[in-house]
């Protein structure tokens, strides 16, 4: 099969676009012909070897992608949800390739109302979206929630889920542009988080409250408005640390301030499906859509790995196979 890798760590131009043997599908697995991936900054990590993710030098060449969209090739001998030729979105890994194993536990019917391309969108970002913010925080209706970096993956899909629950949403974005694009999607209010003080910002709109909620993918230069911006007994949500992992944490405000803590991630595939299947409920709904940037052959992964480094994006980075 056709497949996007890279055999050493380093910059955009390692990645080379080749033949690799076809994927084989266990006993509970699906093969997917892949029509559509898209970027997630995991795979920016895994082409540098940074963020903990390294590859060892005796594996084989690293494929990148968690997000499938695609029709099923073949099943596993455990497997009868899905008939050959289904159209789906899954969530797995090696996805940016012409053919891609998933769980059929994290597969699902490709929603109707999505083309392939906003199908490769959806499973990363908007699963952990979902997961930080249904699961975790368990927002409800009338609640306020602060979600930064507006414009990636998680960010476009997080405020769009937070409006469907009936929050109000305050979004941080590093340009004029994407706070306008985080207006769009229903922020109330957009702030820049490189040129303003977030957490007096958030103090000014809820009237020197904070907000219930914190949702949060960026991690050290962002932590300190975080807990800032967070009222009585809010609830702070990491799931990821783009630009940094360690944090000065001041236990006497955690519970002075009631502020319970939480992560996402991927504890358990019970837990990713579910987020899965209320993420796509919404989707089907029309209540959530996934944002695509653009969209590049598998071709051009190089260039699309290039335009996630310099973050000039608004959404997803989609890759088309
Ligand atoms: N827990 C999980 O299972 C899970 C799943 C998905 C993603 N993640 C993690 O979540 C993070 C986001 O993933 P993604 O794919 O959505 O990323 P992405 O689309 O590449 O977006 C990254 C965002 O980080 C913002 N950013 C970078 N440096 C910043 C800084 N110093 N201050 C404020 N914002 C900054 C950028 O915003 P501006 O350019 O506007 O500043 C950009 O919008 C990654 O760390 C990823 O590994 C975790």
């Amino acid at each position: 099969m056709r497949a996007a890798f890279h055999e050493k760590p380093g910059p955009p131009d390692v990645l080379q676009v080749g033949e690799l043997p076809d994927p084989k599908p266990g006993a509970r697995d699906v093969l997917i012909r892949v029509r559509a991936s898209s970027l997630d900054r995991v795979d920016i990590y895994y082409r540098e070897g940074s963020h903990g993710v390294t590859r060892c030098p005796l594996c084989p060449p690293h494929v990148g992608g968690r997000d499938i969209a695609g029709e099923v090739v073949a099943i596993g001998a455990e497997v009868d949800t899905f008939p050959v030729g289904a159209r789906v979105v899954s969530s797995s890994f090696h996805a940016h390739a012409e053919l891609a194993v998933a769980p059929a536990a994290l597969t699902f019917p490709l929603p109707p109302n999505c083309s392939f391309a906003e199908g490769g969108a959806i499973p990363t970002a908007g699963r952990t979206a979902f997961a930080a913010l249904m699961n975790q925080a368990r927002i409800k209706a009338g609640e306020d929630v602060l979600i930064f970096a507006a414009g990636s993956g998680v960010g476009s899909f997080a405020i769009q889920i937070a409006r469907a629950a009936g929050c109000r949403v305050i979004a941080t974005a590093g340009s004029a542009d994407k706070l306008e694009r985080a207006r769009d999607l229903g922020a109330e209010c957009a702030i820049n988080h490189y040129t303003e003080d977030v957490a007096v910002r958030v103090a000014e709109v809820t009237n020197g409250r904070g907000v219930d909620v914190v949702i949060d993918h960026v991690g050290t230069p962002v932590w300190k408005a975080a807990m800032l911006s967070l009222a009585p007994w809010g609830r702070f949500v990491t799931a990821g640390v783009t630009a940094g992992h360690r944090v000065d944490l001041h236990l006497g405000q955690v519970f002075v301030k009631g502020t319970q803590i939480m992560g996402v991630g991927r504890p358990d595939e019970a837990e990713m499906a579910e987020a899965m299947a209320g993420l796509l409920r919404l989707i089907e709904r029309r209540q959530v859509r996934p944002v695509v940037h653009v969209t590049f052959p598998l071709e051009a992964i190089a260039e699309a790995h290039r335009l996630m480094e310099r973050s000039d994006f608004f959404g997803k980075i989609v890759l088309t196979v």
